[in-house]
């Protein structure tokens, strides 16, 4: 039985998840970097600044120098990306030690907790689903197929268990409720910990997959965005751009063409190397590119010819891809650098 004390943690205590529409429509740049002056302060819970949402994803970022409370999202698989860092992710389940490139699944009503060892960044994709590997990469057994890009030797999961006696401990859960976006917060304080546990038993758990384990897929002309696919949520998949060979025949042109998108909303996160398409457009590390559903777009002046006889990129990038439009949160409306959609005009 767990005692709860709803009063210490109404909606009022999460941080702002409003939303505004993209309207007028606009590609946009938004500069995470400038959101956090340094970690100290923040946790990677409760510090997290929403950037873009909707009612299936949402998509926030944080610089956390502090431990996190025990935290439980009832409402859907969390996908955390470090971009910088080391700590622990410690789960009911077990620890797993984190660092940079790791991306952290952690499954729907988890408790968990983040403990950092200085300061992370880390890129927060919650869903409002579960979170897997694409549909196409698994056998009928549910087993990675030999042609995914990663398979299950590159999953790292939780430790053993570990057994806490301490009494009276919080855990905040984010839960459906009234609060915007239909999301609110509680506070339960529960008689024992709940690490407190000897074993566990189930094919659910939380587990590691580090970006530099993805294996490139990679051809003679231009490999279309699928090929970069790394999980899927209901309604939005995750994508990464790894440092890779580059089109190969002679008379590919490298960067890719430009494309609308038809049925996606597109956001890349730039974590490192140098992005050849985005070349003389001010994206660099920490930068996110929003290309909605219905904006064409595709490489800036002068990163065709700049890409003409290379045959490697070094570039590192997150893309999330929503079916359903993207509404800017609080952060993403203060990182906006305000004059991205003309970037090309030069
Ligand atoms: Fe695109």
């Amino acid at each position: 039985m767990s005692r709860r004390r709803s009063s210490t943690c109404g909606h009022g205590s999460l941080p702002d998840r409003s939303t505004t529409p993209n309207e007028p429509l606009l590609a946009r740049h938004l500069k995470l970097h400038d959101l956090f002056d340094g970690g100290a302060g923040h946790d990677l819970v409760t510090g997290r600044r929403l950037v873009l949402g909707n009612a299936d994803v949402r998509i926030s970022y944080v610089v956390a120098a502090e431990t996190s409370p025990l935290y439980r999202n009832a409402i859907g698989d969390e996908c955390v990306f470090i971009e910088d860092g080391t700590g622990t992710l410690e789960t009911v389940f077990g620890h797993i030690p984190f660092g940079p490139g790791d991306y952290l699944i952690v499954p729907r009503a988890t408790t968990h907790r983040w403990v950092t060892d200085g300061t992370v960044r880390a890129y927060g994709i919650e869903a409002s689903s579960h979170i897997l590997p694409p549909k196409r990469y698994l056998s009928r057994f549910g087993q990675l197929l030999e042609h995914a890009p990663y398979c299950e030797r590159d999953l790292r999961g939780p430790s053993e268990p570990e057994i806490r006696d301490e009494t009276d401990v919080e855990v905040h859960i984010l839960h459906r409720g009234s609060g915007p976006g239909g999301v609110s917060g509680t506070v339960h304080v529960v008689p024992q910990h709940p690490f407190d546990v000897i074993g566990w038993d189930g094919c659910l758990y939380p587990y590691a997959f580090n970006v530099a384990d993805f294996e490139p897929i990679t051809g003679r002309v231009h490999q279309p965005p699928p090929v970069h696919q790394v999980f899927e949520g209901s309604n939005f998949v995750i994508c990464n751009f790894v440092p890779r060979k580059v089109d190969y025949h002679p008379l590919a042109i490298p960067v890719p063409y430009f494309h609308s998108n038809v049925d996606s909303d597109e956001v890349m996160f730039y974590v490192a190397g140098n992005y050849e398409a985005r070349k003389g457009s001010g994206i660099g590390p920490g930068s996110i590119s929003l290309h909605p559903g219905g904006h064409s777009h595709g490489p800036h002046p002068s990163a065709i010819e700049a890409s003409l006889g290379i045959e490697a990129v070094d570039e590192l990038a997150v893309m999330v891809d929503t079916f359903r439009p993207l509404e800017l949160g609080e952060a993403g409306t203060a990182s906006d650098d305000g004059k991205y959609a003309w970037s090309w005009n030069q």
